[in-house]
C-alpha cells in the first residue's frame, strides 16, 4: 500500500493537475479532498487538452477509480456539464464516485459570492465568485444541503424551502434583489439528483477498503498552502484547507494512512486575487514570465500575477504540511533568463525574516532579500533525463533544494505528461 498527497505549496495553479495525472499512472484511486469548481486543472494527453474542475484528472485513464471526496463542495451544474464534456470527448466516467456526504454549492451561494465581493470594494478579496465561501459557510452554520440529502426527495424539498426562505429574505429585504423560486430549484436539482445518483456512495469506506487491499491511492488538493483558510494569507484564502491535514479531513481517512506528501511548486511564484506578494514582478520581467508561462487562470481567464520563487513561502508549506518530497513545474519557462533569483528571506524594518509572517501588515511592508543564479538559454523542453539539464538549471534545483530543506523529487518542463523528469520514485 502507498497513498500519495498532492497539495500547492504556493497560491494555487502550480500545476498540480499535471504532477497528479502524472502520478496517477501508477495509483489505483484518485481522490480530490477539498474546494470545488474554484478549481481548473488542464491536463495535456497527446496533444489533447483537458480542462477539469471538479472531476479528479485521473478520470483521463481508462481504470482509475476517482472519487469526489465529503470535503469537496459540489456545484452540481458544472459536475453534470463536466460529465457530458468528457463523455463525448469519448472518456469512460463510469469510475466517478461521488461522496453522499459532500456539501452542495447551491445557486443563492453564486450569488451571494458576487454581491459580498461587490460590497468589499476595494477591500474585495478577488474571489472566482463560484460560490465558494458562502457555500463552507452554510456548512459550518449547519445550513447546508448534502448529496445524501438530494437523494431523499422529501428531506430536500423541505430543507430546501427552509433554507431558501431565509435565503430569500436576505437577498430581496437586505440586498434589494430579487430572490429564487422553490418549484424551479427543485425540479432542476431533480434533474441533476438522477443523472449523478449511480455514482453516489460512502466514499471514505471505499477508499480506507483501497488502502487496506493494498491498492495505491493518489489525494490531489486543489488550490495552495496560502490559500489555506489556516494557514494562507487571511482573509485572501479559500475557505477550505489545501493543505495535507485538509486530505484527512475531505477523504475521511487517519493520518496514520498517509505515506508520502508531495507540494507542488513553481519554478517562480504566481497568484489570481487580490492580497500582498513580496516577490511579485510588476515590470518587464514579470511580462515575459506571463506570456512565456501563459499565466491565464483556467476557470476565470484573469491574468496572474508574477514573481521569483519565494522560498520562504516553500518553507511555510514544507512544515504546514510535513513535505517528504517537492514536484517543480515550469523549470522551462524560465529558460532564456540571463539571472534567476530566488528570495531566501524578507527584510522587515531592518530585521531578517526567515518564517513567513501570518500578520498581513507586516507581509505588506516585507522586502525580498534575493540570491542570484545564472539562467540558461538552452529550450530544455525536450529533455527525459535528469543528466542532460544544463548545469546552470541543476545548480538552481540544487539550491532550491538547499532553502527549501527538501529533496526534489519530480521536474516538470512542460505541458505534456512525457515532459516530467523523474529524481525519485513516488509511488
Ligand atoms: P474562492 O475560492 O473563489 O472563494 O476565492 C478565494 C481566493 O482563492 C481568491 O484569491 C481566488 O483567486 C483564489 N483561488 C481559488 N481557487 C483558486 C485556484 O484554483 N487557483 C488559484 N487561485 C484560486
Amino acid at each position: 500500500m502507498s497513498s500519495v498527497v498532492v497539495v500547492g505549496t504556493q497560491w494555487g495553479d502550480e500545476g498540480k493537475g499535471k504532477i497528479t495525472d502524472f502520478l496517477a499512472r501508477k495509483a489505483h484511486m484518485v481522490v480530490r479532498y477539498q474546494g470545488g469548481s474554484n478549481a481548473g486543472h488542464t491536463v495535456v494527453v497527446d496533444g489533447e487538452e483537458f480542462r477539469l474542475h471538479l472531476i479528479p484528472s485521473g478520470i483521463l485513464y481508462e481504470d482509475k477509480i476517482c472519487v469526489i471526496g465529503n470535503g469537496v463542495v459540489i456545484e452540481l451544474g458544472v459536475l453534470v456539464r463536466e460529465l457530458q464534456y468528457l463523455q463525448e470527448r469519448g472518456k469512460n466516467t463510469s469510475n466517478l464516485r461521488i461522496s453522499d456526504n459532500a456539501h452542495l454549492v447551491m445557486p443563492y451561494h453564486r450569488r451571494l459570492d458576487e454581491i459580498e465581493e461587490e460590497q468589499r470594494g476595494e477591500d474585495r478579496l478577488g474571489t472566482t465568485k463560484r460560490g465558494i465561501g458562502p457555500a463552507y459557510r452554510d456548512k459550518a452554520a449547519r445550513f447546508g444541503l448534502r448529496v445524501c440529502d438530494l437523494l431523499e426527495r422529501e428531506t430536500f424539498r423541505k430543507k430546501l424551502a427552509t433554507r431558501l426562505e431565509q435565503v430569500n429574505h436576505l437577498l430581496c429585504q437586505v440586498y434589494g434583489t430579487e430572490g429564487f423560486d422553490l418549484e424551479e430549484m427543485e425540479a432542476e436539482f431533480r434533474r441533476y439528483a438522477d443523472i449523478i445518483e449511480p455514482h453516489v456512495v460512502d466514499t471514505s469506506l471505499i477508499i480506507n477498503q483501497a488502502l487496506d487491499a493494498g491498492q495505491n491511492v493518489l489525494f490531489e488538493g486543489a488550490q495552495g498552502t496560502l490559500l489555506d483558510l489556516d494557514h494562507g494569507t487571511y482573509p485572501y484564502v479559500t475557505s477550505s484547507h489545501p493543505t495535507a491535514g485538509g486530505a484527512c479531513i475531505g477523504a475521511g481517512v487517519g493520518p496514520t494512512k498517509i505515506d508520502r506528501v508531495i507540494g507542488v511548486t513553481k519554478a517562480y511564484t504566481s497568484r489570481v486575487g487580490d492580497g500582498p506578494f513580496p516577490t511579485e514582478l510588476t515590470g518587464e520581467t514579470g511580462d515575459w514570465i506571463r506570456e512565456k508561462g501563459h499565466e491565464y487562470g483556467t476557470t476565470t481567464g484573469r491574468p496572474r500575477r508574477c514573481g521569483w520563487l519565494d522560498t520562504v513561502i516553500l518553507r511555510h508549506a514544507v512544515r504546514v504540511s510535513g513535505l517528504t518530497g517537492l514536484a517543480l513545474t515550469r523549470l522551462d519557462t524560465l529558460g532564456g533568463l540571463k539571472e534567476i533569483k530566488i528570495c531566501r528571506g524578507y527584510r522587515y524594518r531592518g530585521r531578517l525574516l526567515t518564517e513567513f509572517p501570518h500578520s498581513l501588515d507586516v507581509l505588506k511592508e516585507c522586502e525580498p532579500v534575493y540570491e542570484e543564479v545564472p539562467g540558461w538559454d538552452i529550450d530544455i523542453s525536450h529533455l527525459t533525463d535528469y543528466d542532460d539539464l544544463p548545469v546552470e538549471a541543476k545548480n538552481y534545483l540544487q539550491r532550491v533544494e538547499e532553502l527549501a530543506g527538501v529533496k526534489i523529487d519530480l521536474v516538470s518542463i512542460g505541458r505534456e505528461r512525457a515532459q516530467t523528469i523523474s529524481l525519485h520514485r513516488v509511488f
